[in-house]
């Protein structure tokens, strides 16, 4: 029996007290309804994960130059906080705690998704090799990005302010900010992708500078302790590489290190493809550098979420694929039940279909009607 797994023990990330150390990381599902708009059947799903101690929304632009996938949810208008409400309320009702995700894409966009169809923005014009989304779900080529004036900079990093405070009048427990994956903060952050002149580009404190104001600015609007941030080292998706990806993450985590973050959240993407996004590195080195929470994610089942957590290297273990597989993921911790498998095309866009109706160990009857 597994009732005793390290991994439903309670602990907190800054502010937010969890029930256990199971985290839902954050999963796009392009399900979102017009206007971007949050949907009552997002309601359904996202209650039907509050057993785990956290759960971090699916990634929701903070400004419509922000989204580059089709239905993706908004934090930026007032029909999207009221339908992120009733979603909160719901997980809330259940026992539940919920960040919300702040995400600009920068270059991982196309014009038909931008505002007069302008390009869309990136530290500098340089496409991603391949293509990517447009709003009909129809893939192509990505466009050379317009790179950003410097002038242009302090509007953005108000775009994650009026973001995270929105998110907290929708009545989150707290926001992470999306620094992972090669969206915009990540294109600044790695030199693959940032050619920039300014004070945004070239040495390593210039490159982290938008993260650190990002961090800074947020914090002081909705608190560190109810701020969590995300970063994927060696994540080599959307075109991304880094000369020396130790020394920019070493940078990055003890530049944040000042502040009392709810979280840090590392990734792992990319730690089985050694050299895909620039010289790998044991993304353990990392954890010395942190004194806070440290939230894990990639490709963990029970065993390995355990060993990592009782070996010290993380605080708490985000699951992607499974929770969108296993609602009821704690309790086949509980139970040593196994695991759903999940249905991948059914991951991006649809109905309830691969989204709200994997089966659960068992129904719970609810006393209200
Ligand atoms: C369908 C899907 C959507 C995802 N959407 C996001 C997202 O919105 N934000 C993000 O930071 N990562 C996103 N990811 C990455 C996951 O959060 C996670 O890092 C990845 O699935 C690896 O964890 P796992 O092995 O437990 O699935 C997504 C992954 C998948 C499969």
């Amino acid at each position: 029996m597994s009732a005793d797994s390290i991994l439903l023990q309670p602990t907190s990330f800054g502010a937010i007290p969890v029930a256990n150390r199971v985290v839902m990381a954050p999963l796009t599902r392009c399900r979102a309804g017009a206007g971007n708009v949050p949907t009552d059947l997002m309601v359904e799903y996202y209650r039907q994960r509050a057993s785990v101690g956290l759960i971090i929304s699916e990634a929701s632009q903070i400004m419509p130059e922000g989204q580059g996938y089709p239905s993706t949810p908004g934090i930026h208008s007032d029909e999207q906080i009221a339908g992120w409400r009733k979603i909160t309320d719901a997980v809330h009702q259940a026992g539940g705690k919920m960040v919300l995700q702040l995400w600009h894409v920068g270059r991982v966009s196309h014009s038909e998704f931008q505002p007069n169809q302008a390009l869309p923005v990136a530290p500098s014009a340089m496409a991603i090799p391949g293509e990517g989304y447009t709003p009909s779900g129809a893939k192509k080529p990505y466009e050379t990005p317009r790179a950003l004036e410097t002038a242009e900079i302090p509007g953005i990093v108000a775009a994650y302010v009026q973001g995270a405070k929105n998110a907290m009048a929708a009545g989150f427990d707290g926001v992470e900010i999306h620094g992972a994956n090669g969206y915009l903060l990540d294109q600044f952050l790695r030199d693959g992708s940032n050619k920039r002149t300014d004070q945004y580009g070239g040495s390593l404190e210039n490159r982290a500078r938008l993260l650190m104001e990002v961090v800074d600015a947020v914090t002081a609007a909705v608190g560190a302790e109810r701020t969590g941030l995300r970063i994927s080292p060696l994540q080599p998706a959307n075109g991304m590489s880094d000369s020396n990806p130790k020394a920019t993450f070493s940078y990055v985590v003890e530049q944040v290190n000042a502040y009392p973050l709810a979280y840090l959240h590392i990734a792992g993407m990319g730690v089985d493809q050694p050299g895909a996004a620039g010289p790998a590195f044991d993304l353990n080195s990392l954890r010395p550098l942190w004194s806070g929470k440290l939230m894990v994610n990639y490709g963990y089942d029970q065993s390995s979420a355990e060993k990592v957590v009782t070996e010290g290297h993380a605080d708490a273990v985000a699951f992607g694929k499974p929770m969108i597989a296993n609602p009821d993921l704690v309790a086949r911790i509980e139970q040593d039940a196994p695991w759903n498998v999940p249905d991948s095309s059914t991951f991006y866009g649809g109905g309830e279909h691969g989204y709200t109706d994997y089966p659960v160990l068992y129904t719970h009857s609810h006393s209200a009607t």
